[in-house]
């Protein structure tokens, strides 16, 4: 493995680290168990966020972490916390999806281990100019990656009704997804949906202010739409198809998933390849003590795999 090329981030110039976390990492002891992170192994943590698994994995041992990140923002805000340890990491702005390119600007062709925890940060959910959130007044963005790719606004306007609807029931699940798509196109020929509010107001008008299961009505719709701008599911089929290219036999890949959508599919790719070799049957939940004090891990499933050697003869795949 060739880590000479792993250039440490020029880090020292950024502000101390703040004292609050700005999100707190879920599943931490769990993902860190299945790694076991070595001090001569390098590893890639796919979601860096604010860095919380990454600083654990360094923690626990591991000698390089590349940490990848579509969002600015949140490279940003991990440098700032990463900044002591910052000869053993690798910050790169890009889509996980293109880890494999990624990894080769850095001479790298296999690494020990990739983590991923898939999803929305809280510092993307709770800053209102991300348009993420149906709490906050925002603009219909959702994007992760500010600098590129169509803006939540702009699907709408290019999104027939039909497909629309397609798109509430497949990754929002929506049962009410006809009405909805119907709703939302109406106010916005009418120029009545021009942010957050605006969109979870339509919902309502669609479906109804009725909170079921304690659940806002314009949840799904919201999911939906995030998932669709930043093409979630696909980017996650290929982070796996690149981690089976890139763990050495006998290392592990570690996905933590929040969406049945996204289980399926890390749960379909560590099946259907032989060479994985799950470490539990069932995915690794958080404990009640866990969900308790971070409500937001409730719905986190782990499945972590082992990366096998390829039996002599056997063609490359
Ligand atoms: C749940 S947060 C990860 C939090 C992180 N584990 C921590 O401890 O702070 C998910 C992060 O993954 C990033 N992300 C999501 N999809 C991505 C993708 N396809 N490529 C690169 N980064 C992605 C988001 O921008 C976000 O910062």
């Amino acid at each position: 493995m060739n880590v000479v090329n792993v250039v440490p981030m020029p880090l020292s110039s950024v502000p101390p680290p703040r004292t609050t976390v700005p999100h707190r990492p879920v599943l931490t002891d769990e993902i860190v168990a299945a790694i076991q992170p070595r001090s001569g192994g390098v590893y890639v943590d796919a979601t860096l966020g604010a860095g919380g698994h990454t600083i654990a994995l360094l923690g626990a041992g591991a000698g390089h972490v590349i940490g990848i990140d579509r969002d600015r923002r949140a490279l940003a805000t991990a440098a700032e916390r990463l900044d002591r340890l910052s000869p053993r990491v690798e910050l790169r702005h890009a889509r996980f999806s293109q880890l494999r390119e990624e990894l080769a600007a850095l001479g790298i062709d296999s690494v020990d281990g990739v983590i991923a925890d898939v999803g929305l940060s809280s510092m993307q959910l709770d800053v209102a100019d991300r348009g993420m959130s149906f709490r906050r007044e925002g603009p219909l963005d959702m994007r992760m990656d500010r600098d590129r790719g169509e803006t939540a606004g702009e699907l709408l306007e290019r999104l027939t009704d039909d497909e629309l609807t397609e798109v509430l029931l497949k990754l929002g699940e929506e049962r009410r997804a006809r009405r909805v798509a119907r709703c939302v196109k109406q106010d916005l020929r009418t120029g009545r949906l021009e942010t957050t509010m605006d969109l979870r107001r339509s919902v309502v008008r669609a479906v109804g202010p009725a909170r079921v299961g304690g659940v806002d009505p314009a949840t799904r719709t919201f999911q939906a739409l995030r998932m669709a701008v930043n093409g979630e599911l696909n980017e996650l089929e290929q982070l796996m198809d690149a981690a089976a290219a890139v763990v050495v036999p006998g290392g592990v890949v570690a996905v933590i998933s929040f969406h049945s959508l996204e289980d399926r599919i890390v749960k379909r790719k560590l099946r259907d390849d032989p060479l994985w070799q799950p470490l539990s049957k069932k995915p690794i939940v958080p404990g009640d003590q866990e969900v308790f004090e971070n409500p937001r891990a409730r719905s986190a499933k782990l499945r972590a795999a082992k990366r096998l050697a390829r039996a002599e003869g056997e063609a490359e795949r």
